[in-house]
């Protein structure tokens, strides 16, 4: 009976649990999502379970409603014998923990002093109290051994960690779907690495009418500070992505060309600036200055 009692609670304390975990958030997305049948599973066993609790409480006071008064008594006596055995280690630990002194025995701790029938007990500290205050003192001593002896991470490295940890997955996450990038967000690049792939990409797609060293012939010069549709990366990304004026003859490349190779040729183009090719083209448009983005 005793054992019994103990497992039931300690079920239902169990399964209650297991149903809160498969609730919560993990890295690869809601535990309940991965697991759903068991959740499922778990949640008719916790119903069932309550339910079967319910019905014995019910059916206990049908029966006992059905017996005689001097059964009823009898019934109530034996329950209450039964349930001073129940959790008889875990009543002494409480009435340890709570350290009282019990009320008939309150006299022997009466302090001596009476303010207008005010009255002090010298109670003893609660164990409970005691002891947290122990942990603490104890806790105190770890802590400080951590934090200034041992140079434990502070919780403001432990932020700038997540926060770089962070950057580099947006970096890691950008790279991966390089479409993300547009006019608005689009930033110079100046990587070795992209200026070369912007140059390729120069050199396949641009050069017949923009001469290989950007000087111009069909389109214009974009070696010069003079602009027809702005300068800047952001003007030059637009362009090259959405194309020229219509009618004029240069096309919108975002179909043949990804975000990440518009960056690239754009910052291509913008690091051709003041290379002053020979026999490049005159100026055209206006000179562009970059605070007027
Ligand atoms: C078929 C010829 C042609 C090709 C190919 C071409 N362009 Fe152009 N480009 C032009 C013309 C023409 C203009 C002028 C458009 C206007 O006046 O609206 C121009 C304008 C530009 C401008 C704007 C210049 C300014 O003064 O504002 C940029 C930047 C540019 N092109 C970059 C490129 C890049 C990068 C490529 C290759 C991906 C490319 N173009 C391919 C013909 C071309």
């Amino acid at each position: 009976m005793k054992k019994i009692a103990y497992l039931r609670i300690l079920g239902f304390l169990i399964l209650a649990l297991i149903l809160i975990e498969l609730t919560v958030e993990t890295e690869s997305g809601w535990a309940i999502e991965q697991y759903p049948v068991i959740w499922w599973i778990l949640a008719v066993v916790l119903v069932i379970a309550v339910a079967i609790e319910v019905s014995l409480a019910a059916l206990e006071s049908m029966v006992f409603k059905s017996l005689k008064p001097d059964a009823q008594q009898h019934y109530t006596k034996l329950k209450i014998e039964n349930s001073d055995k129940q959790f008889v280690g875990l009543k002494k630990f409480y009435k340890k923990m709570l350290n009282q002194q019990p009320v008939e025995k309150e006299e022997e701790i009466l302090l001596d002093h009476n303010y207008d029938g005010i009255k002090e007990l010298d109670n003893d500290l609660p164990a409970w109290w005691l002891y947290g205050f122990y942990i603490s003192i104890v806790f105190a001593f770890v802590y400080m051994a951590y934090y200034h002896i041992f140079d434990g991470e502070t919780q403001r490295e432990e932020y700038l960690a997540e926060v770089a940890k962070a950057e580099k997955d947006v970096e890691a996450y950008k790279a991966e779907n390089p479409d993300l990038i547009d006019a608005s967000s689009v930033e110079l690049l100046t990587e070795a690495s992209d200026l070369e792939a912007g140059e390729q990409i120069f050199m396949t797609s641009c050069m017949a009418c923009h001469k290989a060293d950007g000087g111009g012939s069909i389109g214009p010069n974009l070696t010069d500070e003079h602009w027809i549709l702005g300068g800047g990366i952001s003007n030059v990304f637009q362009t090259v992505s959405e194309g020229g004026r219509d009618g004029k003859g240069m096309v919108a490349w975002k179909s043949e060309l990804n975000a990440q190779e518009i960056a690239q040729v754009s910052s291509y183009v913008l690091s051709l600036q003041g290379t002053n090719p020979p026999d490049a083209k005159a100026p055209e448009g206006d000179i562009w200055v970059a605070d007027s983005e």
